[in-house]
């Protein structure tokens, strides 16, 4: 079986991050959300991947390479165009041959990973199946309707009524019969070759197609909350590796899990885990955590920051109360003295929330 991962996104509603990084290496707890996509396949023991990559593809060949850091066999596709998800498989023809293969979405994090989904399929080899997860709010996502054996009879894209709260999760499997159903369908309205139409075809031609749902942890981290909920998630189950640390000076307090890396220092500061420091990061003076990855080569003085990520090479300066905020590379933040006025450089589409 191989893998197809889907990593061509822009990633829009993470603007203004996702103007000058792939929104699929956002890190979390300091390691691209990609990255978790590329160890849940190799636990799969899937190794040939094929990755679409679109308008960021050098940064993501910069950190993937050629995929052997994961135990992989990687090889790049380029889908010119967000075209749609089918629109990727239809690109990636020639890598998929015949092939059974797992298409994984580069921004998705699922929890439990792949393995036993992927084995299952092994076992049984349906046409297709998906993967699904009980969501408050399924109109924003593929949402599919189940007889009683949990065979799907329905799938629908982003619908405005859904017929269940069952959304599809971004793992799918699928034998080579997707590619007739790619085939035959036609854009949808949001102008993409979707996916879920393919799986509806298959459906109507009476194949097999079959689901698993899934209560594990799942998100797809396309926007910033969700985001920060998968760093909170990660962060959770962080365990301090005490033989590799920076320097953490005797005024400093250390609680819970912190990881602070070597080349990182920590001074006169309070930090609460789970929590972890990029190396070539300084904190001093400051309260961090918990809930909080700071990049490499950042530079927090004077400040509180909590429930948040910091990108690389970012300064924080003299802010009491930073909380559920991403923080994108080389970005310097500073309190103005009390009373002064407000001196703002915003990036295009950047959202801040002043406290006064
Ligand atoms: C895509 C799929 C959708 C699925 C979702 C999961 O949506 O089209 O069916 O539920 O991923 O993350 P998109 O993220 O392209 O809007």
């Amino acid at each position: 079986m191989k893998a197809l991962v889907l990593a061509a996104g822009t990633g829009s509603r993470l603007r203004p991050v996702t103007h000058t990084g792939a929104k699929q290496l956002v890190p979390v707890a300091n390691r691209p959300v990609l990255f978790y996509a590329l160890e849940a396949l190799a636990a799969a023991r899937i190794t040939e991947v094929g990755v679409v990559i679109g308008p960021r593809a050098d940064d993501i060949k910069e950190s993937v390479g050629d995929g052997s850091d994961f135990g992989l066999d990687v090889t790049y596709i380029c889908q010119e165009e967000p075209l749609g998800l089918a629109h990727a498989v239809l690109v990636s023809q020639e890598f998929l041959g015949d092939d059974d293969f797992l298409m994984y979405l580069g921004d998705n994090f699922v929890g439990e990973g792949v393995a036993h989904f992927a084995d299952e399929f092994r076992r049984q080899r349906p046409a297709a199946q998906i993967l699904l997860t009980p969501v408050a709010d399924p109109t924003s996502f593929g949402v599919a309707e189940l007889d009683a054996e949990g065979r799907v009879v329905s799938l629908e894209e982003k619908p405005r009524t859904p017929r269940s709260d069952l959304a599809v999760m971004g793992v799918y499997l699928f034998t080579s019969a997707i590619h007739d159903g790619i085939r035959e369908i036609k854009p949808s309205a949001r102008g993409e070759l979707e996916i879920t139409h393919a799986i509806q075809w298959l459906i109507e031609e009476g194949r097999d197609v079959r689901s698993t749902v899934s209560t594990g942890y799942w998100r797809d981290t396309g926007n910033v909350a969700d985001m920060l909920d998968v760093n909170r998630h990660v962060l959770d189950s962080l365990v301090t590796d005490h033989t590799a640390v920076g320097e953490v000076d005797e005024d400093s307090v250390l609680t819970g899990e912190v990881r602070v890396a070597p080349g990182a220092r920590v001074v006169r500061s309070r930090i609460v885990g789970p929590v972890v420091i990029g190396s070539g990061s300084v904190v001093v003076g400051s309260r961090i955590g918990p809930h909080t990855s700071i990049a490499e080569d950042c530079e927090i003085t004077g400040s509180d920051i909590e429930s948040s990520i910091v990108l690389l090479g970012s300064t924080v300066r003299d802010v009491p109360a930073i909380t559920a905020s991403l923080i994108g590379r080389h970005t310097s933040v500073r309190s103005a003295r009390a009373g002064g006025n407000h001196h703002l450089v915003l990036g295009d589409h950047t959202r801040i929330t002043l406290a006064s």
